[in-house]
């Protein structure tokens, strides 16, 4: 008989059945999330995919590491709700891939950015944040006034299908188009505006 004790003093046991317990743990934990409603359907009808614009300038919020100070994740506590807006929910995200919830907020969290500033309140911040805010220690990001690139556009929305992202073949076929003669930072700005205002709304 395999007693507790005898377990405790034999490291060969131990170890198989610390890697058995933690990986039920692990797994009745993590599969149900993949199932539930809650996690994999849009919170509501204003949570849509992104378009082809808003998609490029996701990409160069995470091309410029923007999350290495900005969270999207609003947690649901008074002091957050109360800053920040409604609390995140799973529903939010879906479209997201990867997500950029993140944890380090040198800056605000901007899950609820969207319609918080005016298009050229953004612009002038990003160019150079001391310009609205005099002691803030972002950095300027003044080249993104320049042509954003389109040549990979559709690519990346065959790719985003292939994870469960619902775009047509028009959208895709447009895409090219959507995005041409914008610049880098329209593309970011539309982005920023999109944030967070499904469940803003919906309030
Ligand atoms: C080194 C850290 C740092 C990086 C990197 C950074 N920011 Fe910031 N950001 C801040 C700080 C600090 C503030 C607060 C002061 C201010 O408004 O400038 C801020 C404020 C903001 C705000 C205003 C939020 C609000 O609710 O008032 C937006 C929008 C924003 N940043 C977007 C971005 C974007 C987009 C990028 C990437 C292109 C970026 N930030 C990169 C530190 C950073």
């Amino acid at each position: 008989m395999l007693t507790h004790e005898k377990i405790e003093k034999n490291l060969g046991w131990l170890i198989v059945l610390v890697i058995l317990v933690v990986s039920v743990g692990g797994l009745v934990e993590i599969v149900p999330l993949f199932f539930q409603k809650s996690t994999t359907t849009p919170v509501n009808e204003l949570v849509k995919p992104y378009d082809p614009v808003r998609l490029v300038g996701r990409d160069i919020y995470i091309r410029e590491g923007c999350y290495n100070c900005h969270s999207q994740m609003i947690r649901p506590f008074r002091a957050e709700t109360e800053r920040y807006g409604h609390y995140s929910v799973a529903g939010e995200f879906v479209y997201d891939h990867p997500f950029q919830w993140g944890s380090k907020r040198t800056g605000p969290d901007l899950a609820r950015v969207g319609g918080r500033y005016s298009d050229l309140w953004h612009r002038t911040h990003l160019l150079n944040p001391r310009d609205v805010v005099p002691e803030s220690n972002m950095p300027a990001y003044y080249w993104l006034d320049r042509p954003a690139k389109t040549g990979d556009i559709e690519l990346k929305m065959q790719a985003l299908r292939k994870v469960g992202v619902p775009y047509t073949d028009e959208e895709i076929a447009g895409a090219k188009q959507a995005v041409e003669g914008k610049s880098e930072i329209e593309c970011l700005i539309a982005y920023l505006q999109g944030m967070g205002t499904a469940l803003k709304q919906a309030r």
